[in-house]
């Protein structure tokens, strides 16, 4: 999972409307539901702004899966409470937290942060106009309930001048909450059971998506390999099944989704990886540890074994899939011959990315009270190693394609005049002169150079980005 922290921001609207200024911290299923509450919110007459000081509503969407992400939204409470009273904001400013902190946290928000009048769970953006009204009566709200509807049903869609704002790629939500229980996570407590949403919404989703404009779609959910349904013959089907089923759209050419569980990579996913070319040839597939000791610990129920030999089975079918993950360094019990095991899984598995943590003991969690907690400075370390290493196969990854001719869709204009930036197959951003194509087409284009974190089209002007704005030469 990405970690994200941006504020959402919409078409303006008519003067004189109440404003929402939305931030969102966590992973891309939060991004979805900002969006998604913003469009809840739109219905209810607000329109979204860019600038907390002309905000009658601030709504923050919170992450609670580390501790350093929890605790940013009480010093961003604290901030807030400061600017109003200082009259930096406005004088009946309401505030909203939204997310896992809330659900997590939901009268200890009260209690610490009086700044808030309205704490909202995941699990009831839908009713959040209902609870604003209660606010606006001068209630202070907590709605942290698992909602016995569903809220989709429920929560208005976006217009389709907003969806085409919004760009040619889109999240998709498809299912939510997890029923794994790893002994670090809290996403079980604060996201709740597994849930997949029905197969006809998300097809109806994704068709209104590829009308507005969309040309990818990523499918998302805390588990989302374990999504299950039935189509629209009613034939049981899993997440494969489903994206057959979404590779018939018209329009919808580019097909991805994360985060998935090493436990639930069937064979149905496995061929559509082998026979959609859709479904782009990059997987996130976390493991967490190398070690079975702690594999055992964190309660992921397989082996580092299980994890090799699946890997080989998806690149048998799709040879060119990049591989993506997770790892925690530090869990309790780690000792140095557990994270030397880590470090061969790595070796052996050759990551094109990877993303990487601290353990972090999280309140409620069997982790936080297991023996044998790792001290920090060997936690550092171990993450500094890691990320070499991992930084490392990055690198050769995108060295790899170098000279290659990957398809690439256009996103959204460059840094620079002349540039247009898009994806690789493999998630890459790669910088391609305009010429290349527009925004929304899917263009072949051969690669030049590989620089930090992005790719360099054949063509593409180079800038220097530690000097202005002025060419300092072209690419090949
Ligand atoms: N401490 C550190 N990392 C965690 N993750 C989840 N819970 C914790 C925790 N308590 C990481 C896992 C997961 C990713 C989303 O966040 O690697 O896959
Ligand atoms: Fe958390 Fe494990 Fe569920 Fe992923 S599978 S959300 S890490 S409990």
């Amino acid at each position: 999972m990405t970690d994200t922290s941006q504020a959402t921001v919409s078409p303006t609207n008519p003067a004189g409307s109440r404003k929402v200024f939305i931030k969102t911290y966590g992973c891309q299923m939060n991004v979805y539901d900002s969006q998604r509450m913003g469009d809840a919110l739109a219905s209810d007459g607000y329109v979204a702004t860019a600038a907390m000081e002309e905000a009658d509503l601030v709504l923050i969407n919170t992450c609670h899966i580390r501790e350093k992400a929890a605790e940013k939204i009480y010093s961003e409470l604290g901030r807030i409470r400061k600017m109003k009273s200082e009259g930096e904001l406005a004088k009946d400013l309401r505030v909203a937290v939204a997310g896992c902190v809330a659900q997590a946290e939901g009268e200890e928000i009260i209690a610490r942060a009086p700044v808030v009048d309205l704490v909202i769970g995941p699990q009831t953006y839908h009713r959040l106009p209902e609870a604003l009204a209660r606010v606006a009566k001068g209630e202070r709200v907590i709605d942290t309930d698992y909602a016995v509807e569903d809220k989709f049903d429920h929560l208005p869609q976006a217009k389709p001048a907003q969806l085409k704002a919004r760009g040619v790629t889109a999240f998709l939500t498809v299912q939510e909450g997890c029923d794994k229980f790893c002994t670090f996570c809290v996403v079980p407590y604060t996201r709740g059971a597994e849930v997949s949403r029905s197969f006809v919404q998300i097809i109806d989703e994704a068709r209104q998506l590829a009308e507005a404009g969309v040309r990818e779609v990523t499918l998302l959910g805390q588990n989302v390999n374990a999504w299950h349904g039935e189509d629209a013959a009613g034939r049981p089907v899993g997440l494969g099944g489903l994206l057959f089923a979404l590779a018939e759209i018209p329009g919808l050419e580019r097909l991805r989704y994360t985060t998935s569980h090493p436990r639930d990579m069937n064979d149905e996913l496995i061929a559509a990886h082998r026979d959609l070319a859709e479904l782009m040839p990059y997987l996130h597939l976390p493991v967490q540890s190398g070690s079975d000791k702690i594999l055992k610990a964190m309660n992921r129920r397989h082996t580092a074994e299980d994890y090799l030999r699946l890997i080989d089975r998806i690149r048998a079918a799709r040879p060119d899939i990049a591989l993506s993950g997770d790892f925690i360094v530090g869990f309790p019990g780690e000792s140095d011959a557990d994270f030397e095991a880590t470090m061969r899984l790595i070796e052996e598995v050759g990551y094109a990315s990877a993303f990487s943590f601290k353990y972090s003991p999280r309140p409620g969690t069997p982790g936080a009270e297991m023996d044998g907690h790792v001290e920090e400075p060997v936690k550092v370390e171990r993450l500094a190693r890691l990320q070499e290493l991992v930084t490392r196969q990055q690198r050769a990854f995108a060295e790899s394609l170098l000279g290659r001719t990957l398809s690439v869709l256009v996103e959204k204009p460059g840094r620079h005049p002349g540039q247009i930036v898009g994806r690789s197959p493999y998630l890459q951003p790669v910088v391609m002169a305009k010429t290349a194509g527009a925004i929304g087409d899917v263009v072949t284009v051969e690669i030049a150079e590989a620089v930090a974190n992005s790719l360099i089209g054949k063509g593409a002007m180079m800038f220097d980005p530690s000097t202005s704005h002025q060419p300092a030469g072209m690419v090949a």
